[in-house]
């Protein structure tokens, strides 16, 4: 069985991608910092190890690294919360470095980085401009990389969006802001293969 470490697989992506690889037979292991199932039926769960580890704070998580084939970076935030020190720098950008750094130790092969598309407008400048870089930063790292830039994603568990979503494709007016979870994880699996 194929190791692979899903960071922030509790999630809205994360864990849909967890639940994809482990009814592919994959051993899945999700890292994330409540280390709590919130998206997955416990049938779903019960086939994937949930860590519980602050990655920048915590170093344990690293161990989990051990024979692991492959990584998928699913961590990141929407909006900066300033005078939390929650900032798009900390936790895209230097979450990244941290996961491949220690990947790269653990000689782990592939990863999947989760980027985003570029939004329209000024809009979300700065939290594209660290997706970049940290893109970047993967590009310079000896891995086999998919970075995947999916659109606004929608699934069952986002009722406002999935309803958009059907309606744009009722009314055969594609809305290239959305993209269905399905997509993301399909491509994950065909990387992985
Ligand atoms: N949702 C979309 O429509 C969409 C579209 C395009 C791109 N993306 C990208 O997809 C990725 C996932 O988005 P999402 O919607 O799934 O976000 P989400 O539901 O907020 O999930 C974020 C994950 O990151 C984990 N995390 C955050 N800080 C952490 C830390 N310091 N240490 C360990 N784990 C940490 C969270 O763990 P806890 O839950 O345990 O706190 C959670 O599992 C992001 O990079 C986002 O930019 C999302």
């Amino acid at each position: 069985m194929r190791k692979v470490l899903v960071f922030g697989g509790s999630g809205f992506v994360g864990s849909f991608i967890c639940k994809e690889l482990a009814k592919k037979g994959f051993d899945v292991v999700s890292v994330s910092k409540t280390g709590i199932n919130k998206y997955l039926f416990e049938k779903e769960a019960k086939q994937i190890r949930f860590v519980k580890a602050d990655l920048l704070a915590d170093t344990h998580w690293q161990d989990e690294l051990k024979n692991a084939y492959a990584v998928i970076n699913c961590i990141g935030i929407l909006f900066e919360q300033k005078s939390r020190g929650i900032t798009y720098k900390k936790f895209i950008f230097e979450s990244t470095q941290q996961i491949a750094q220690a990947a790269h130790v653990h000689d782990v092969t592939h990863f999947v980085q989760i980027s985003a598309i570029k939004p329209p407008f000024f809009i979300l400048r700065k939290y594209h401009f660290y997706k970049l870089a940290s893109e970047q930063f993967l590009q310079s790292m000896p891995f086999h990389l998919c970075i995947i830039r999916p659109a606004i994603l929608v699934a069952p568990q986002k009722p406002f969006f999935l309803f958009l979503y059907r309606l744009q494709e009722l009314l055969h007016f594609p809305i290239k802001q959305f993209e269905s979870l399905d997509n993301v994880a399909k491509q994950v699996l065909a990387f992985l293969k």
